[in-house]
């Protein structure tokens, strides 16, 4: 019992000093609980209603394992002018959700997800579409509600595509520096290009957002978010899987350690219910166990309000039973 608990008390201080230079020091495993995001499409078109994920699942998922929710919006539900204020009634609805997940754990965390690809009804950000200062004003506005919350990551934007990387990356940086300026102290999930992909991060976004600094000091708090499905296309929309990306995933483990030591999230990713994805998924979420902690952990995509019949459905059935892509492939990956 005694020398146990030495070597308890030297993890803790490890632990302590870990989170003392703060890198995210919690190996995160868990889902997407969609919904709130429905109807959002690529070009940043928003013409839904809200579909708040079912609160249920966070105990479910919570009691197997889960430590990591990642809960998308549509940025024209969270503010409907471009650049206003929240809409406070659907804050506290989508904050009902929010608790919600965090309620289900002591040691649970939740992504805050902005699902818009970087544009507001077909315009980029930065580029052409809504100023910094407009995209900057959502997070600063959501840093005043969760900023005092160390368990909340603001994921600060879904799956940026088809622009100008050199920009993208000074938008991020406006971000950055108005949260701060802010008063949070929050860890921001940084995109890349390409619609997040692990795979073109290490060559196209990677070099410039890894300049981007942080007023708080260090860049320990910047992590950057990435995505990859195991598809023929990586589109996330076949039920059937072709690779489990593993050296995806060791080319930008690579890239990261090499460019100071820096961390990144797999925020999605999943597969359909099928044989050759229960493998594949398998072994790409071993893999990112494996590479912890400049892989922070992921979050699958996707449970909430997706029925189970959606094609990369991880909703639970009626009667409590999980999906077997679940329990083959995700369950046994998770913190
Ligand atoms: C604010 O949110 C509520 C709840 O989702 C919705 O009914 C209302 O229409 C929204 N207001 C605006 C101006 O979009
Ligand atoms: C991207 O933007 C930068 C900065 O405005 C500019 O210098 C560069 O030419 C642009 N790149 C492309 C491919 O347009
Ligand atoms: C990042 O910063 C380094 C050091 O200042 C500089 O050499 C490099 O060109 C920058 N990368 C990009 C893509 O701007
Ligand atoms: C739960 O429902 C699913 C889907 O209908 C079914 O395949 C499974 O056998 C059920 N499990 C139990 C324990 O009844």
């Amino acid at each position: 019992m005694r020398s146990a608990k030495t070597l308890f008390s030297l993890f803790s201080v490890l632990g302590t000093a870990r989170h003392a230079l703060g890198q995210f020091a919690t190996r995160l495993g868990g889902v997407n609980t969609a919904g709130y995001d429905f109807s959002v499409d690529t070009d940043g078109d928003y013409s839904g209603t809200p579909s708040p994920p079912p609160t249920s699942q966070y105990t479910h998922f919570t009691s197997e394992g889960a430590n990591l929710y990642r809960i998308p919006f549509a940025w024209q539900l969270m503010t409907p002018t471009l650049g206003g204020t929240i809409n406070s009634t659907f804050f506290e609805e989508y904050d009902t959700t929010v608790q919600a997940a965090l309620d289900s754990g002591s040691g649970v965390y939740v992504i805050v997800d902005l699902h818009n690809y970087a544009r507001w009804n077909g315009d980029i950000i930065g580029q052409g579409g809504p100023t910094n200062a407009e995209f900057a004003s959502i997070w600063t506005q959501l840093a005043a509600e969760y900023g005092s919350n160390d368990r909340i990551i603001f994921g600060i934007m879904n799956e940026p595509h088809d622009l100008n990387v050199s920009e993208w990356a000074a938008s991020l940086q406006y971000v950055v520096n108005e949260v701060r300026s802010a008063g949070s102290e929050n860890y921001l999930l940084l995109p890349g290009s390409s619609y997040s992909s692990a795979e073109t991060f290490p060559t196209e976004a990677g070099p410039y957002l890894v300049n981007i600094t942080d007023p708080l000091g260090n860049t320990d708090k910047l992590l950057f978010d990435v995505h990859k499905y195991l598809d023929s296309d990586n589109s996330g929309t076949h039920s059937t899987c072709v690779t489990n990306n593993v050296d995806v995933l060791e080319t930008l483990v690579t890239f990261l350690q090499d460019n100071g030591n820096r961390q990144a999230i797999l925020s999605e990713t999943g597969g359909g219910e099928t044989t050759s994805c229960y493998t594949d998924l398998d072994q790409e979420l071993a893999y990112v166990k494996s590479a912890y902690p400049t892989l922070v952990g992921f979050s699958a995509w996707a449970a909430g309000s997706f029925d189970t019949t959606y094609v990369l459905t991880l909703t639970p059935y009626s009667n409590g039973t999980d999906q077997t892509l679940w329990t083959e492939a995700v369950l046994p990956n998770l913190p």
